[in-house]
Protein backbone atom coordinates (compact mmCIF):
# COMPACT_ATOMS: atom_id res chain seq x y z
CA UNK A 1 0.00 0.00 0.00
CA UNK A 2 1.14 3.22 -0.63
CA UNK A 3 2.36 5.87 1.77
CA UNK A 4 3.09 9.37 2.36
CA UNK A 5 6.31 9.56 4.70
CA UNK A 6 6.42 13.02 6.13
CA UNK A 7 8.57 14.53 8.68
CA UNK A 8 6.64 17.47 10.88
CA UNK A 9 7.37 20.92 12.02
CA UNK A 10 8.08 22.96 9.20
CA UNK A 11 6.23 25.75 8.85
CA UNK A 12 4.82 25.91 5.08
CA UNK A 13 5.79 29.44 2.90
CA UNK A 14 4.82 30.21 -0.67
CA UNK A 15 2.85 30.17 -3.48
CA UNK A 16 1.36 27.59 -5.53
CA UNK A 17 -1.34 27.33 -8.30
CA UNK A 18 -4.98 25.76 -7.01
CA UNK A 19 -5.54 22.63 -9.58
CA UNK A 20 -9.54 22.42 -11.39
CA UNK A 21 -11.99 21.43 -9.96
CA UNK A 22 -12.46 17.21 -9.87
CA UNK A 23 -16.30 17.50 -8.81
CA UNK A 24 -16.89 20.44 -11.56
CA UNK A 25 -14.80 17.79 -14.19
CA UNK A 26 -16.33 14.33 -13.60
CA UNK A 27 -20.14 15.79 -14.56
CA UNK A 28 -19.01 18.23 -17.17
CA UNK A 29 -17.17 14.89 -18.75
CA UNK A 30 -20.19 13.06 -18.17
CA UNK A 31 -22.38 15.25 -19.84
CA UNK A 32 -20.30 15.26 -23.18
CA UNK A 33 -22.11 11.88 -23.94
CA UNK A 34 -24.80 14.11 -24.88
CA UNK A 35 -23.71 16.00 -27.62
CA UNK A 36 -22.22 13.87 -30.80
CA UNK A 37 -19.05 15.86 -30.92
CA UNK A 38 -15.50 17.05 -29.89
CA UNK A 39 -15.38 19.04 -26.98
CA UNK A 40 -12.33 20.27 -25.50
CA UNK A 41 -11.89 21.20 -21.36
CA UNK A 42 -9.18 22.98 -19.99
CA UNK A 43 -7.61 22.55 -16.57
CA UNK A 44 -8.89 19.05 -15.84
CA UNK A 45 -7.01 17.83 -12.97
CA UNK A 46 -4.65 14.70 -13.72
CA UNK A 47 -6.36 12.71 -10.68
CA UNK A 48 -7.05 8.84 -10.67
CA UNK A 49 -11.42 9.44 -10.11
CA UNK A 50 -11.14 11.61 -13.56
CA UNK A 51 -9.25 8.51 -15.26
CA UNK A 52 -11.45 6.36 -14.37
CA UNK A 53 -14.28 8.79 -15.67
CA UNK A 54 -12.52 8.90 -19.03
CA UNK A 55 -11.95 4.90 -19.10
CA UNK A 56 -15.78 4.48 -18.55
CA UNK A 57 -16.33 6.70 -21.61
CA UNK A 58 -13.88 4.97 -23.65
CA UNK A 59 -15.56 2.16 -22.89
CA UNK A 60 -18.74 3.48 -23.82
CA UNK A 61 -17.01 4.22 -27.64
CA UNK A 62 -15.76 7.75 -26.83
CA UNK A 63 -12.40 8.84 -28.27
CA UNK A 64 -10.40 11.12 -25.44
CA UNK A 65 -7.32 12.57 -25.98
CA UNK A 66 -5.34 14.10 -23.31
CA UNK A 67 -2.78 17.12 -23.27
CA UNK A 68 -1.36 17.82 -19.88
CA UNK A 69 -4.49 19.15 -17.93
CA UNK A 70 -6.68 19.48 -21.34
CA UNK A 71 -8.77 17.06 -22.65
CA UNK A 72 -10.86 16.27 -26.05
CA UNK A 73 -13.44 14.52 -25.47
CA UNK A 74 -15.12 13.11 -28.54
CA UNK A 75 -18.29 11.11 -27.45
CA UNK A 76 -19.04 10.81 -31.60
CA UNK A 77 -18.84 7.00 -31.87
CA UNK A 78 -20.41 6.42 -28.67
CA UNK A 79 -22.74 3.41 -28.80
CA UNK A 80 -22.77 1.40 -25.41
CA UNK A 81 -25.46 2.35 -22.90
CA UNK A 82 -24.16 -0.54 -19.85
CA UNK A 83 -21.35 1.24 -17.67
CA UNK A 84 -18.68 -1.64 -17.32
CA UNK A 85 -19.33 -2.93 -13.43
CA UNK A 86 -15.73 -2.94 -12.56
CA UNK A 87 -15.24 0.67 -13.18
CA UNK A 88 -18.35 1.72 -11.87
CA UNK A 89 -17.44 -0.08 -8.50
CA UNK A 90 -14.30 2.21 -8.40
CA UNK A 91 -16.17 5.96 -7.98
CA UNK A 92 -19.28 6.37 -6.82
CA UNK A 93 -19.74 9.69 -8.42
CA UNK A 94 -20.04 7.27 -11.87
CA UNK A 95 -23.59 7.34 -11.22
CA UNK A 96 -23.93 10.49 -12.67
CA UNK A 97 -23.45 8.86 -16.05
CA UNK A 98 -27.64 7.83 -15.77
CA UNK A 99 -28.82 10.56 -16.85
CA UNK A 100 -26.96 11.48 -19.99
CA UNK A 101 -27.09 7.93 -21.15
CA UNK A 102 -30.50 7.66 -20.59
CA UNK A 103 -30.92 11.20 -22.40
CA UNK A 104 -28.82 10.18 -25.64
CA UNK A 105 -29.55 6.21 -25.60
CA UNK A 106 -33.59 6.27 -23.78
CA UNK A 107 -31.78 3.15 -21.89
CA UNK A 108 -28.68 2.28 -19.28
CA UNK A 109 -27.79 0.00 -17.68
CA UNK A 110 -25.08 0.76 -14.24
CA UNK A 111 -24.43 -1.31 -10.96
CA UNK A 112 -24.31 -0.14 -7.83
CA UNK A 113 -21.78 2.56 -7.27
CA UNK A 114 -18.51 2.60 -5.23
CA UNK A 115 -16.17 5.32 -4.17
CA UNK A 116 -15.04 6.48 -0.47
CA UNK A 117 -16.23 4.62 2.54
CA UNK A 118 -18.48 7.32 4.15
CA UNK A 119 -21.86 6.20 5.52
CA UNK A 120 -24.39 4.21 3.35
CA UNK A 121 -24.40 6.88 0.31
CA UNK A 122 -27.94 6.01 -1.28
CA UNK A 123 -28.82 6.82 -4.79
CA UNK A 124 -32.47 6.94 -4.22
CA UNK A 125 -32.90 10.74 -5.38
CA UNK A 126 -31.22 10.10 -8.20
CA UNK A 127 -33.64 6.78 -9.26
CA UNK A 128 -37.09 8.64 -8.01
CA UNK A 129 -36.35 11.78 -9.97
CA UNK A 130 -35.27 9.92 -13.39
CA UNK A 131 -38.63 7.62 -12.46
CA UNK A 132 -40.78 10.80 -12.34
CA UNK A 133 -39.60 11.83 -15.73
CA UNK A 134 -40.70 9.03 -17.16
CA UNK A 135 -37.67 6.09 -16.74
CA UNK A 136 -38.49 2.87 -16.14
CA UNK A 137 -36.32 1.31 -13.37
CA UNK A 138 -35.98 -2.07 -12.51
CA UNK A 139 -33.25 -3.71 -10.14
CA UNK A 140 -31.81 -7.41 -10.33
CA UNK A 141 -28.42 -8.87 -9.82
CA UNK A 142 -26.77 -5.74 -8.50
CA UNK A 143 -27.35 -3.96 -11.61
CA UNK A 144 -30.06 -0.85 -11.97
CA UNK A 145 -31.75 -0.80 -15.87
CA UNK A 146 -33.24 2.05 -16.87
CA UNK A 147 -35.29 2.90 -19.91
CA UNK A 148 -36.98 5.63 -21.29
CA UNK A 149 -38.12 5.84 -24.61
CA UNK A 150 -38.92 9.34 -24.27
CA UNK A 151 -38.01 11.34 -21.05
CA UNK A 152 -40.36 13.72 -19.94
CA UNK A 153 -39.82 16.87 -18.52
CA UNK A 154 -41.05 16.81 -14.67
CA UNK A 155 -41.05 18.75 -11.12
CA UNK A 156 -39.12 17.38 -8.82
CA UNK A 157 -39.22 17.86 -5.68
CA UNK A 158 -35.12 16.68 -4.03
CA UNK A 159 -35.58 15.77 -0.17
CA UNK A 160 -32.17 16.73 0.33
CA UNK A 161 -30.07 18.85 -2.16
CA UNK A 162 -27.94 16.14 -3.56
CA UNK A 163 -25.51 17.27 -5.51
CA UNK A 164 -24.96 14.13 -7.85
CA UNK A 165 -28.39 13.94 -8.14
CA UNK A 166 -29.19 17.25 -9.00
CA UNK A 167 -26.32 16.98 -11.53
CA UNK A 168 -27.89 13.68 -12.86
CA UNK A 169 -31.18 15.33 -13.51
CA UNK A 170 -29.94 18.15 -14.66
CA UNK A 171 -28.24 16.31 -17.55
CA UNK A 172 -31.34 13.92 -17.81
CA UNK A 173 -33.40 17.10 -18.15
CA UNK A 174 -31.54 18.16 -21.68
CA UNK A 175 -32.76 16.54 -23.77
CA UNK A 176 -36.82 15.37 -22.15
CA UNK A 177 -39.46 16.42 -23.79
CA UNK A 178 -40.96 20.09 -21.79
CA UNK A 179 -39.94 21.26 -18.76
CA UNK A 180 -38.00 19.72 -16.00
CA UNK A 181 -38.02 22.02 -12.38
CA UNK A 182 -35.38 20.53 -9.67
CA UNK A 183 -36.63 22.23 -6.85
CA UNK A 184 -34.53 22.23 -3.46
CA UNK A 185 -31.82 21.17 -5.68
CA UNK A 186 -28.04 21.87 -4.92
CA UNK A 187 -26.17 24.69 -4.84
CA UNK A 188 -22.52 23.93 -5.05
CA UNK A 189 -20.61 25.91 -7.18
CA UNK A 190 -19.87 22.90 -9.00
CA UNK A 191 -23.54 22.54 -10.15
CA UNK A 192 -23.34 26.36 -11.75
CA UNK A 193 -20.05 24.75 -13.65
CA UNK A 194 -21.97 22.21 -15.17
CA UNK A 195 -25.17 24.24 -16.36
CA UNK A 196 -22.44 26.78 -17.99
CA UNK A 197 -21.31 23.66 -19.77
CA UNK A 198 -24.75 22.21 -20.77
CA UNK A 199 -25.71 25.93 -21.76
CA UNK A 200 -22.48 26.22 -23.97
CA UNK A 201 -23.30 22.82 -25.68
CA UNK A 202 -27.34 24.44 -26.54
CA UNK A 203 -28.78 23.47 -23.51
CA UNK A 204 -31.53 25.75 -22.14
CA UNK A 205 -31.10 25.75 -17.84
CA UNK A 206 -31.59 28.84 -15.40
CA UNK A 207 -31.23 28.63 -11.61
CA UNK A 208 -28.22 26.89 -11.12
CA UNK A 209 -26.61 28.22 -7.75
CA UNK A 210 -30.35 28.73 -6.35
CA UNK A 211 -32.54 26.22 -5.19
CA UNK A 212 -34.80 26.18 -8.03
CA UNK A 213 -33.36 24.83 -11.44
CA UNK A 214 -35.37 24.85 -14.87
CA UNK A 215 -34.34 23.17 -17.51
CA UNK A 216 -36.06 23.50 -21.46
CA UNK A 217 -35.67 20.03 -23.14
CA UNK A 218 -34.06 19.89 -26.24
CA UNK A 219 -33.47 17.95 -29.60
CA UNK A 220 -30.45 16.27 -30.07
CA UNK A 221 -29.54 18.72 -33.48
CA UNK A 222 -29.80 21.33 -30.61
CA UNK A 223 -26.83 20.57 -29.04
CA UNK A 224 -23.58 21.13 -30.48
CA UNK A 225 -19.82 20.61 -29.14
CA UNK A 226 -18.06 23.11 -26.62
CA UNK A 227 -14.60 23.86 -28.51
CA UNK A 228 -13.25 25.62 -25.29
CA UNK A 229 -14.30 25.33 -22.10
CA UNK A 230 -11.97 25.80 -18.56
CA UNK A 231 -13.68 24.18 -15.59
CA UNK A 232 -13.32 26.42 -12.32
CA UNK A 233 -10.94 26.05 -9.47
CA UNK A 234 -11.10 23.43 -6.98
CA UNK A 235 -12.19 25.03 -3.59
CA UNK A 236 -11.30 21.83 -1.69
CA UNK A 237 -8.16 21.55 -2.74
CA UNK A 238 -7.67 25.52 -2.26
CA UNK A 239 -8.81 24.81 1.45
CA UNK A 240 -7.32 22.19 2.14
CA UNK A 241 -3.43 24.31 1.70
CA UNK A 242 -5.03 27.28 3.45
CA UNK A 243 -5.72 24.40 6.26
CA UNK A 244 -1.83 23.11 5.94
CA UNK A 245 -0.51 26.77 6.35
CA UNK A 246 -2.77 27.22 9.09
CA UNK A 247 -1.94 24.23 11.15
CA UNK A 248 2.14 24.97 10.43
CA UNK A 249 1.49 28.27 11.83
CA UNK A 250 2.72 29.51 8.26
CA UNK A 251 2.10 32.24 5.40
CA UNK A 252 1.02 30.53 2.00
CA UNK A 253 -0.80 32.54 -1.48
CA UNK A 254 -2.73 30.38 -3.37
CA UNK A 255 -3.25 31.18 -7.24
CA UNK A 256 -6.44 30.30 -8.71
CA UNK A 257 -9.67 30.53 -5.98
CA UNK A 258 -12.55 32.16 -7.04
CA UNK A 259 -13.32 34.41 -3.29
CA UNK A 260 -17.08 33.71 -3.39
CA UNK A 261 -16.65 29.96 -3.50
CA UNK A 262 -14.44 30.09 -0.57
CA UNK A 263 -16.41 32.25 1.43
CA UNK A 264 -17.82 29.26 4.08
CA UNK A 265 -14.10 28.53 4.79
CA UNK A 266 -12.78 31.53 4.55
CA UNK A 267 -15.14 32.29 7.24
CA UNK A 268 -14.05 29.12 9.72
CA UNK A 269 -10.46 30.27 9.34
CA UNK A 270 -10.92 34.24 10.07
CA UNK A 271 -12.57 32.87 13.54
CA UNK A 272 -10.01 30.91 14.27
CA UNK A 273 -7.78 34.30 13.77
CA UNK A 274 -5.94 33.25 10.55
CA UNK A 275 -5.31 36.34 8.50
CA UNK A 276 -6.47 36.37 5.04
CA UNK A 277 -5.79 38.52 2.72
CA UNK A 278 -7.41 38.42 -0.69
CA UNK A 279 -7.41 39.68 -4.61
CA UNK A 280 -9.22 39.24 -7.80
CA UNK A 281 -7.68 35.47 -7.94
CA UNK A 282 -5.69 34.62 -4.84
CA UNK A 283 -5.78 34.50 -1.51
CA UNK A 284 -2.90 35.09 1.24
CA UNK A 285 -3.32 33.39 4.59
CA UNK A 286 -1.06 33.99 7.54
CA UNK A 287 -1.21 31.85 10.99
CA UNK A 288 1.64 33.96 12.96
CA UNK A 289 -0.72 34.43 16.07
CA UNK A 290 -1.96 31.51 18.33
CA UNK A 291 -4.91 30.36 17.10
CA UNK A 292 -8.88 30.20 18.52
CA UNK A 293 -11.04 26.71 18.94
CA UNK A 294 -14.51 27.07 17.59
CA UNK A 295 -17.48 26.54 19.66
CA UNK A 296 -19.34 25.30 16.57
CA UNK A 297 -18.58 24.35 13.11
CA UNK A 298 -21.46 22.42 11.38
CA UNK A 299 -21.20 21.24 7.70
CA UNK A 300 -23.98 21.52 5.62
CA UNK A 301 -24.69 22.24 2.13
CA UNK A 302 -23.67 24.78 -0.08
CA UNK A 303 -22.88 27.43 0.86
CA UNK A 304 -22.43 26.17 4.36
CA UNK A 305 -19.27 24.39 5.72
CA UNK A 306 -18.39 22.00 2.90
CA UNK A 307 -18.34 18.45 4.34
CA UNK A 308 -15.29 17.59 2.32
CA UNK A 309 -13.43 20.21 4.78
CA UNK A 310 -14.18 18.65 7.32
CA UNK A 311 -11.76 16.23 8.19
CA UNK A 312 -8.76 18.76 7.06
CA UNK A 313 -10.71 21.18 9.69
CA UNK A 314 -10.37 18.76 12.46
CA UNK A 315 -6.80 18.24 11.85
CA UNK A 316 -6.10 21.89 12.81
CA UNK A 317 -8.70 22.04 15.67
CA UNK A 318 -6.64 19.41 16.56
CA UNK A 319 -4.13 21.73 17.67
CA UNK A 320 -5.63 24.71 18.63
CA UNK A 321 -5.85 25.48 22.62
CA UNK A 322 -9.42 25.31 23.89
CA UNK A 323 -12.23 22.97 22.88
CA UNK A 324 -13.81 23.07 19.45
CA UNK A 325 -17.38 21.14 18.25
CA UNK A 326 -17.51 19.74 14.77
CA UNK A 327 -20.65 18.37 13.79
CA UNK A 328 -21.28 16.65 10.70
CA UNK A 329 -25.03 16.87 9.02
CA UNK A 330 -24.26 15.79 5.50
CA UNK A 331 -22.59 12.01 5.73
CA UNK A 332 -23.24 9.24 8.25
CA UNK A 333 -19.84 7.80 9.35
CA UNK A 334 -17.24 10.90 8.53
CA UNK A 335 -15.06 10.29 11.18
CA UNK A 336 -13.58 7.97 10.90
CA UNK A 337 -10.02 9.68 10.56
CA UNK A 338 -10.75 10.75 14.36
CA UNK A 339 -9.31 7.56 15.21
CA UNK A 340 -6.36 8.03 13.04
CA UNK A 341 -5.43 11.28 14.83
CA UNK A 342 -5.89 10.18 18.19
CA UNK A 343 -2.79 7.57 17.14
CA UNK A 344 -1.29 10.78 16.96
CA UNK A 345 -2.02 12.54 20.24
CA UNK A 346 -5.27 14.49 19.43
CA UNK A 347 -7.80 14.31 21.89
CA UNK A 348 -11.12 13.54 20.07
CA UNK A 349 -14.21 12.07 21.48
CA UNK A 350 -16.88 11.39 19.31
CA UNK A 351 -21.00 11.05 20.27
CA UNK A 352 -23.10 10.59 17.20
CA UNK A 353 -22.32 12.98 14.58
CA UNK A 354 -20.49 15.54 17.07
CA UNK A 355 -16.62 15.50 17.68
CA UNK A 356 -15.35 17.58 20.69
CA UNK A 357 -11.75 18.08 19.97
CA UNK A 358 -9.23 19.43 22.99
CA UNK A 359 -6.59 21.39 21.44
CA UNK A 360 -3.10 19.54 22.29
CA UNK A 361 0.01 21.23 22.35
CA UNK A 362 1.95 19.12 20.15
CA UNK A 363 0.57 16.17 18.07
CA UNK A 364 3.70 13.38 17.58
CA UNK A 365 4.35 11.00 14.63
CA UNK A 366 2.96 7.88 14.31
CA UNK A 367 1.81 5.11 11.83
CA UNK A 368 -1.54 5.61 10.23
CA UNK A 369 -4.30 5.17 7.39
CA UNK A 370 -6.26 6.88 5.48
CA UNK A 371 -9.65 5.05 4.75
CA UNK A 372 -11.16 8.22 2.17
CA UNK A 373 -9.85 10.87 0.59
CA UNK A 374 -10.36 13.40 2.61
CA UNK A 375 -9.24 11.90 5.93
CA UNK A 376 -6.01 11.25 4.18
CA UNK A 377 -5.95 15.24 3.23
CA UNK A 378 -6.36 15.54 7.14
CA UNK A 379 -3.86 13.20 8.31
CA UNK A 380 -1.32 14.12 5.76
CA UNK A 381 -2.22 18.09 7.51
CA UNK A 382 -1.45 17.01 11.06
CA UNK A 383 1.54 15.46 9.96
CA UNK A 384 2.84 18.40 9.03
CA UNK A 385 2.71 19.60 12.57
CA UNK A 386 3.51 16.90 14.25
CA UNK A 387 6.33 15.96 16.10
CA UNK A 388 8.85 13.68 14.04
CA UNK A 389 7.96 11.21 11.59
CA UNK A 390 4.52 10.27 10.22
CA UNK A 391 3.48 7.68 7.71
CA UNK A 392 0.20 8.03 6.26
CA UNK A 393 -0.81 4.70 4.49
CA UNK A 394 -3.61 4.94 1.84
CA UNK A 395 -1.78 7.55 -0.29
CA UNK A 396 -3.80 5.76 -3.09
CA UNK A 397 -7.35 7.63 -1.57
CA UNK A 398 -5.94 10.90 -1.22
CA UNK A 399 -4.52 11.11 -5.32
CA UNK A 400 -7.73 10.46 -6.15
CA UNK A 401 -8.39 14.23 -5.21
CA UNK A 402 -5.19 15.79 -5.21
CA UNK A 403 -2.71 16.57 -8.02
CA UNK A 404 0.90 16.14 -6.83
CA UNK A 405 0.04 16.62 -3.30
CA UNK A 406 3.41 15.85 -2.23
CA UNK A 407 5.14 17.89 -5.10
CA UNK A 408 3.13 21.16 -3.86
CA UNK A 409 3.21 20.66 0.08
CA UNK A 410 7.77 20.55 -0.94
CA UNK A 411 7.67 23.54 -2.66
CA UNK A 412 5.86 25.08 0.38
CA UNK A 413 9.04 24.02 2.32
CA UNK A 414 7.40 20.60 3.72
CA UNK A 415 9.19 17.42 4.15
CA UNK A 416 7.28 15.04 2.89
CA UNK A 417 8.01 12.08 0.28
CA UNK A 418 5.90 9.11 -1.26
CA UNK A 419 6.47 5.16 -1.24
CA UNK A 420 5.32 2.86 -3.13
C1 LIG B 1 -20.68 15.20 -3.85
C2 LIG B 1 -19.20 15.36 -3.91
C3 LIG B 1 -18.57 15.02 -2.58
C4 LIG B 1 -19.23 15.82 -1.47
C5 LIG B 1 -20.73 15.72 -1.51
C6 LIG B 1 -21.43 16.65 -0.54
C7 LIG B 1 -18.71 14.85 -6.23
C8 LIG B 1 -18.08 13.92 -7.20
N1 LIG B 1 -18.68 14.47 -4.95
O1 LIG B 1 -20.95 13.83 -3.58
O2 LIG B 1 -17.18 15.29 -2.65
O3 LIG B 1 -18.78 15.33 -0.22
O4 LIG B 1 -21.22 16.04 -2.84
O5 LIG B 1 -21.04 17.96 -0.76
O6 LIG B 1 -19.19 15.90 -6.59
N2 LIG B 1 -28.14 11.05 -0.54
C9 LIG B 1 -29.26 10.27 -0.42
N3 LIG B 1 -29.82 9.78 -1.56
C10 LIG B 1 -29.31 10.06 -2.79
C11 LIG B 1 -28.19 10.88 -2.90
C12 LIG B 1 -27.61 11.36 -1.74
O7 LIG B 1 -29.73 10.00 0.68
O8 LIG B 1 -29.89 9.59 -3.78
C13 LIG B 1 -27.50 11.57 0.70
C14 LIG B 1 -26.09 11.02 0.86
O9 LIG B 1 -26.09 9.75 1.45
C15 LIG B 1 -25.46 12.07 1.73
C16 LIG B 1 -26.11 13.36 1.24
O10 LIG B 1 -27.30 12.95 0.57
O11 LIG B 1 -25.77 11.85 3.07
C17 LIG B 1 -25.26 14.18 0.31
O12 LIG B 1 -24.90 13.43 -0.81
P1 LIG B 1 -24.65 14.08 -2.24
O13 LIG B 1 -24.83 15.55 -2.16
O14 LIG B 1 -25.45 13.32 -3.23
O15 LIG B 1 -23.13 13.77 -2.45
P2 LIG B 1 -22.44 13.25 -3.76
O16 LIG B 1 -23.05 13.87 -4.97
O17 LIG B 1 -22.28 11.78 -3.70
Amino acid sequence: MGAYVITGGKSLSGKIRVQGSKNSSLPILASTLLNAGKNVIKDVPNLKDIKVMTDILEKLGAKVSKSGNILEMDSSNVNIWEVPEDLMREMRSSIVLMGPLLGRFKKVRVSYPGGCEIGPRPIDLHLKGLSLMGATLREKHGFIYAEAPALRGADIHLDFPSVGATENLMMAGVLANGKTIIRNAAKEPEIVDLQNFLNRMGAHIKGAGTDTIKIDGCGSDELKPVEDYTVIPDRIVAGTYLVAAAITRGQVTLKNVVLEHMEPILAKLRETGCKLECCDDCINLTADTTLRSLDSLRTLPYPGFPTDMQAPMMALLATVEGTSILTETVFENRFKHAEELRRMGAHITINGNTAIIKGVRKLTGAIVEAKDLRAGAALVIAALAAEGETTVYGSSHVERGYERLEDNLSSLGAEIVKKK
